[in-house]
């Protein structure tokens, strides 16, 4: 039997409900268009961070895909098999329509990525880009990617850097004074607009990958380039901030055999 759905699910569904309104509906077609896969703020290339092992041949499933672009991006590189998973149906909507659009033959799952439904050690490789890796609870999240994975199987997934969590403050833009505690970082609300994100410190996190089953093969801390300028849209952490410290971060971890 499945658990109750956890309040902040139905908070972080209604905020991706207003984003795809807003702007990630708008943006998929050209983020499905892309030939170059590339992380995060400020497009970091795959090539320059290198936390992607060869997809060719291999079944991937995307935990909080919205709109499913990554999954598209492994597709076109020669995955066998992509399932997207999403907890909000206007992303998974939109993801839908890309998918017929492109023929690329995505298979896109409603769920929550917590708990999602599908069957044991079915995956090679699963990945997140600021999806569940943020905004699902990671001692919840982590041993569902483990369950799903084949023994050797990857998990790969992109989340804001502690440091710019730690520097967050409640409202405004990352600053260069520590806003909050690292001891207990865990479940942040914010206000305005809702949502609730998971962050946690590297120590906490490495050991829920290792009691998961996982070795952690990689921590690439991701800045922005000298010439780069603030986002459009994602402009909590400022450009200037960005270029002296890592705003980002990819984790790569590989299922114990
Ligand atoms: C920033 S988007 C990331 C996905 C993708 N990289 C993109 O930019 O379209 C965050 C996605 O996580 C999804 N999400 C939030 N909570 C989730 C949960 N518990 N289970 C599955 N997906 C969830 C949201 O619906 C949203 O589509």
């Amino acid at each position: 039997m499945s658990a109750p759905e956890p309040d902040y699910v139905r908070v972080n569904r209604d905020h991706w409900t207003k984003a795809n309104a807003e702007y990630t509906d708008r943006r998929a077609e050209h983020a499905w268009s892309e030939d170059e896969i590339s992380w995060g703020v400020w497009s970091t290339p795959e090539s320059e961070v290198n936390v992607l092992p060869d997809v060719r041949g291999k079944d991937v499933v995307e935990l909080g895909c919205g709109t499913a672009y990554v999954g598209a991006w492994l597709k076109k590189r020669g995955a066998r098999r992509v399932v997207g998973v999403d907890v909000t149906p206007a992303q998974l909507a939109t993801a839908r329509r890309m998918n017929e659009q492109t023929g690329l033959g995505l298979e896109l799952v409603e769920a929550n990525a917590e708990q999602t439904g599908l069957p044991s050690a079915s995956f090679d490789l699963a990945v997140s880009e600021y999806g569940a890796s943020i905004w699902c609870d990671p001692r919840k999240w982590i041993p569902e990617a483990a369950r799903l994975l084949r023994p050797g199987g990857e998990l790969v997934f992109l989340r804001n850097s502690t440091l710019s969590v730690l520097c967050m403050p409640q409202e405004g833009k990352v600053t260069t004074s520590l806003q909050r505690p690292q001891r207990g970082l865990l479940r942040i609300d914010w206000t305005d607009p809702p949502e609730t994100e998971f962050q946690m410190g590297h120590g906490d996190l490495f050991r829920i990958l290792r009691a998961s089953d996982f070795e952690v093969i990689d921590l690439v801390e991701i800045f922005a380039k000298d010439d780069s300028d603030d986002h459009a849209h994602y402009s909590y952490v400022p450009a200037d901030w960005a270029k002296k410290w890592p705003a980002e971060e990819m984790w790569r971890a590989r299922k114990r055999v």
